[in-house]
């Protein structure tokens, strides 16, 4: 009995299934009110689940249901009452109320139902998370986060954190932070890779998972200044090895999306067939493949890059006339008299949903004809960027990988491909529908002479470096490894149009708050 007391006192909206024609009681914020004559319906969510929760006057003492009328929104609440089946309903059950306690009525809610501002919303960051929207995106992260882990386990990978404080870039110069430590220079890290190697020659596979610094002074719908990287290390690996896990991993990971987030894919509207068809192989493209693809020289199943995005653009064009006709067209009957209550609230809808469709299609407007450009003006030998990725993995269903990348533009460590030293063994994985890289590794140069080479060409301290150079020195062997960006990730298994949505408290230029 007292067993049983307890568990009611915990029990969440997520456990309601198990408990139809039973009473429970259940503890939350009120997420939406509606009264009608003698009934108050309440959406509870408690962080696990929404449900409906209805107050009858009559079934409940009169001060409750009073109580329960003036409910504002996100107010916390107690309240017991019996699990009712209900197709209709989210869950698949309500609960039919017979007793309620306020345990705080909520001052007036900023974020309400119109639309708000994207900055708005941003400032309002920890409140903003209470909304479904974004309690399903963050429940998919949490999703992603756990099977990283469960893949890398069952591999037989050992999670080693590596530090955050570090003595020297990993990625470059140009996008450190800079932090005092006792006085000395520090960065906070880039990547744990350099350690991830160190502890691979000492574990055999090894993964990081922690927060990644760069300073990135642009705003762009993928950059963070802080983000979470999950690094695996491997002893023993080529690129091609490593090209093999990167696929398995992705998939197990994408599998486990499909299988246990169902409902938040529904409830942020995802369209999972670009998640399905990505169960298939990735592509692998060499460098010199995806240029000519990306410049229009090489077409993918049948689509060219070009003459695919101007086909679109001239789609978005169309698209944008006729919005426009019938915005023009519902403003101007709304302002003609006699129109119904429910009919003007209904055109005021719909005018501001078209609205929304309108500023992005006029987005898509300004972007194509930069992406022709750069598509089309492209110079052999470039690292890609944002657009060329976009252009390229617009074309595909599936991640693809592109390896083998001219030497100078990638990272010092990376190994030359022994049959044409031009190229370096990196690979990027590249997100379809527009997403670009989610993943960039490669092979590891393990030969001590062409790293030194490299780290005075990157004009990097010699001295810094000498322990990672220690590895070459004892023991030396093949190795490979990649980088996942975890915001990225989500970010595209959610199609979300901005990074910035991807984690709870977004850290990035000009935004350091709440
Ligand atoms: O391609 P990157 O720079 O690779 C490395 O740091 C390697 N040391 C990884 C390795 O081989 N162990 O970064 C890896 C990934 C990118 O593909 C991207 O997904 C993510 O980290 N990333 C960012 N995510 C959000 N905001 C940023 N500013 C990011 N910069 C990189
Ligand atoms: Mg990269």
């Amino acid at each position: 009995m007292q067993f049983i007391k307890k568990k009611y006192l915990k029990m969440y909206i997520k456990e309601l299934p198990a408990y139809e024609g039973k009473e429970v009681t259940l503890r939350g914020w009120v997420a939406n009110r509606r009264d009608s004559k003698g009934l108050v319906f309440i959406n509870l969510r408690d962080g696990s689940g929404v449900c409906q929760c209805i107050a009858e006057a009559g079934k409940i003492s009169e001060n409750d249901f009073e109580q329960a009328g003036k409910l504002s929104l996100e107010s916390a609440i107690e309240l017991t009452g019996t699990v009712v089946k209900d197709e209709r309903q989210i869950g698949g059950y309500e609960v039919h109320v017979s007793k309620l306690t306020v345990i705080q009525l909520a001052e007036e809610f900023p974020i309400a139902k119109k639309e708000h501002g994207i900055e708005f919303l941003m400032d309002n960051r920890h409140l903003w998370l209470r909304s479904q929207r974004q309690w399903a995106i963050l429940r998919i992260r949490n999703t992603i986060i756990y099977s990283i882990h469960q893949f890398f386990q069952k591999e037989g990978f050992v999670q080693m954190d590596a530090p955050v404080f570090t003595g020297n870039a990993c990625e470059g110069t140009t996008n450190l932070f800079e932090t005092d430590f006792y006085g000395s220079p520090a960065y906070l890290s880039q990547s744990g890779q350099l350690y991830g190697e160190a502890m691979a020659m000492a574990f055999g596979k090894i993964y990081t998972f922690g927060p990644t610094f760069r300073a990135e002074k642009s705003k762009t719908r993928r950059h963070l200044s802080e983000f979470w990287m999950i690094e695996p290390e491997m002893a023993f690996y080529d690129i091609h090895q490593n090209m093999d896990l990167i696929e398995d991993f992705l998939h197990y990971v994408i599998r486990q999306v499909l299988d246990n987030c169902q409902n938040e894919l529904k409830l942020i509207e995802r369209d999972t067939s670009v998640l399905e068809s990505s169960l298939k192989k990735f592509p692998r493209l060499t460098y010199d493949e995806a240029v000519a693809i990306i410049k229009g020289e090489k077409d993918v199943n049948g689509q060219n890059s070009i003459r695919s995005l101007e086909k679109e653009l001239a789609e978005v064009e169309a698209k944008i006339t006729e919005l426009e006709a019938e915005i023009a067209e519902r403003e101007a009957r709304l302002a003609e008299p006699g129109m119904k209550k429910g009919e003007i609230n209904f055109n005021q809808n719909k005018i501001a949903t078209m609205k929304n469709e309108l500023k992005d299609y006029e987005e898509s407007r300004r972007n194509i004809p930069q992406w022709i450009e750069s598509a089309k003006n492209f110079q052999y030998g470039n690292d890609l960027g944002g657009s060329d990725e976009t252009v390229i993995t617009r074309l595909f269903d599936v991640p693809v990988m592109v390896y083998d990348w001219p030497h100078e533009v990638k990272a010092f460590y990376l190994k030359r491909n022994p049959d044409n030293p031009r190229f370096a063994r990196g690979v990027d994985v590249l997100a379809p529908e527009g997403y670009g890289e989610i993943v960039g590794g490669g092979e590891r140069e393990t030969n001590e002479q062409m790293l030194r080479e490299k780290i005075i060409e990157h004009q990097l301290p010699m001295q810094d470096f000498e322990w990672y150079l220690d590895l070459r020195r004892y023991g030396s062997v093949p190795h490979a490894g990649f980088g996942l960006g975890l915001e990225r990730l989500v970010t595209w298994l959610c199609k979300l149009k901005h990074v910035r949505e991807s984690i709870p408290f977004p850290r990035m230029y000009g935004r350091l708050l709440p």
